[in-house]
């Protein structure tokens, strides 16, 4: 709920045109955008991963699969959609392409991690403006990533790396980071 609002109150905000210190770069069309795919993200991580969770039947290796997988193909898709960069970063993460990859992320997942009631936020360089939102570990992603030895086997075999176990409900999982490049903030009509 107060993820929720925390993302109204932004989108109203764009709205407003208040809050923004970049608002005269930025297209806020784009930036509402953004908010709504990576809101949509999330809800399709947590409805798939409450799937497994709820499940009656002994969960097969594609259940187990469908779940996480697809959000990196939705965010793939975001990304071709709109010319975004979109990626999903941890630092203990499970897929090496998930690690963060430069200063600016491991920055942000540290801003996260310092401070739990800050869902997301922007911040604009040369490169763009980018969008950092957190992923909080939830009940129903235990069964994969919390106590190591619980881990499914296919995850085992399928992630040698894999540093994304032990997690309890309420830690920081990882963050949501998406780049609109400048190139597009520059072309974007002033509000
Ligand atoms: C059925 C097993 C399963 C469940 C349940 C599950 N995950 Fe995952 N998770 C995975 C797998 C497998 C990957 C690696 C996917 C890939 O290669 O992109 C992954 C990757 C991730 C990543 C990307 C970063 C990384 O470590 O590679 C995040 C973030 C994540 N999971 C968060 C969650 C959250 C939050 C939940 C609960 C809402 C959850 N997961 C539930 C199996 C699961």
């Amino acid at each position: 709920m107060r993820r929720v609002l925390m993302v109204m109150l932004m989108l109203l905000g764009l709205t407003l045109g208040w809050s923004l210190p970049v608002q005269a770069a930025v297209d806020p069309a784009a930036l509402g955008k953004a908010v709504t795919a990576i809101e949509r993200l999330d809800q399709l991580r947590t409805g798939l991963a409450s799937g497994v969770e709820n499940t009656t039947t002994e969960p097969t290796l594609t259940t187990f699969k469908e779940v996480c997988a697809p959000v990196g193909q939705q965010a793939r898709a975001i990304a071709q959609t709109n010319g975004w960069q979109v990626r999903q970063v941890a630092a203990r993460y499970r897929n090496p392409q998930h690690q963060p990859q430069n200063l600016t992320e491991e920055a942000a997942l540290a801003e996260l991690a310092e401070h739990p009631q800050v869902q997301a936020f922007w911040e604009t360089d040369d490169q763009g403006i980018h969008y950092f939102r957190r992923i909080d570990v939830q009940a129903s992603c235990l069964v994969c990533h919390g106590a190591r030895d619980k881990v499914p086997a296919f995850v085992k075999n399928r992630y040698p790396q894999d540093l994304a176990y032990d997690f309890q409900v309420g830690d920081l999982r990882g963050m949501y980071h998406v780049l609109i490049p400048a190139l597009q903030m520059a072309t974007a009509p002033l509000p």
